[in-house]
């Protein structure tokens, strides 16, 4: 559970400031990212990520979002990050496979693991193609919770602490472009913190990234390099959660508004990265 901050060596008295930024092309979303930091890197963080959605790897886009709110330091919560380790795998089958055993594992039943896969293959969004946020499904009748089965829950408010980000830096040094790994870790660290979540699927929708991961606050984060086949543009989230545990309202508001900073307090959590 994110603990309340008080007084605290990672941001006691100070002022932070959420800045997100979101970037389309042809009215198509390209590329999204942000930034929990204390205000005074607010002009540095923001030209940060206007340079990332200039640069991103599927071309320039041609309007970029950029908003950036203060959020009191009596507001920030803290969760820890989750313990990440590679399990290797050589085809998407046996990511596939693997990732649903520790599902089962997890205690996410058939049906609700079959849902997700199925959704995730095909694309979440029942319109056609892939949703904008995550699933929520019911990890044993294998339902969909959410309201808007289109949409989805989209986390957001999250970043590592100023110490946590130097210290995840540390720790990759020379394992090349970490930035997506980084970003999903944080991401489901800030979702595993709910104890009503047991579990979270991802692969992403980029046909070229074909990594994903299951992770869970039993077991950490566990990224397989391969959950799907190169070319193929769907993905999605799906976070299993346990319906007696799970308050609808106040989770999805803590998933998607509360600011959290992820700590990193044990950086052998890398070690098996
Ligand atoms: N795919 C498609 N559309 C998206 C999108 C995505 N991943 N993210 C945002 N959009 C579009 C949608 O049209 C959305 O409208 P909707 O709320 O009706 O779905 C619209 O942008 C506004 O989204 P919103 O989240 O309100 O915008 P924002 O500017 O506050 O935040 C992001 C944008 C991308 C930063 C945020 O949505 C997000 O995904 N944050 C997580 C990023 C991350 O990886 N953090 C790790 C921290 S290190
Ligand atoms: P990505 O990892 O960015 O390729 O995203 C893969 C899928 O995850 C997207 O298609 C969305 O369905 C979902 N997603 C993206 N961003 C978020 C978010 N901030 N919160 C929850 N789900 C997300």
């Amino acid at each position: 559970m994110p603990t309340d901050t008080g007084q605290d060596s990672t941001g006691g008295g100070m002022s932070w400031v959420s800045v997100r930024m979101r970037a389309t092309r042809n009215g198509q979303h390209v590329s999204g990212a942000e930034r929990l930091v204390p205000a005074v890197y607010a002009v540095t963080v923001s030209n940060v990520l206007v340079e990332r959605a200039r640069r991103h790897a599927s071309g320039e886009p041609d309007r970029i979002v950029l908003t950036v709110d203060r959020v009191p330091h009596e507001a920030v919560r803290f969760a820890p990050i989750l313990a990440a380790r590679t399990v290797c795998v050589e085809s998407a089958t046996e990511g596939r496979r693997a990732a649903m055993e520790r599902l089962r594992s997890l205690g996410v039943s058939e049906k609700a693991i079959s849902s997700a896969m199925d959704a995730l293959t095909h694309g979440a969004n029942p319109f056609g193609g892939n949703m904008r946020g995550a699933m929520l499904i019911d990890r044993a009748m294998g339902e969909r919770l959410e309201r808007d089965h289109k949409r989805g829950v989209r986390v957001s408010f999250v970043d590592l602490t100023p110490e946590g980000r130097a210290r995840f830096d540390v720790c990759v040094r020379g394992r090349g472009d970490v930035s997506r790994f980084r970003d999903a870790l944080v991401l489901a660290s800030k979702v595993a913190s709910l104890p009503g979540v047991v579990a979270d699927l991802c692969w992403s929708d980029d046909p070229a990234y074909v990594a994903g991961y299951v992770a869970a606050r039993d077991g950490g984060y566990v990224r397989y390099p391969r959950l799907k086949e190169r070319g193929i543009p769907f993905g999605g989230r799906a976070y299993f959660v346990d319906a007696e545990a799970f308050d609808l309202e106040k989770d999805i508001e803590y998933l998607q508004s509360a600011p959290v900073l992820i700590e990193v307090n044990d950086p052998s959590v890398f070690n098996e990265f």
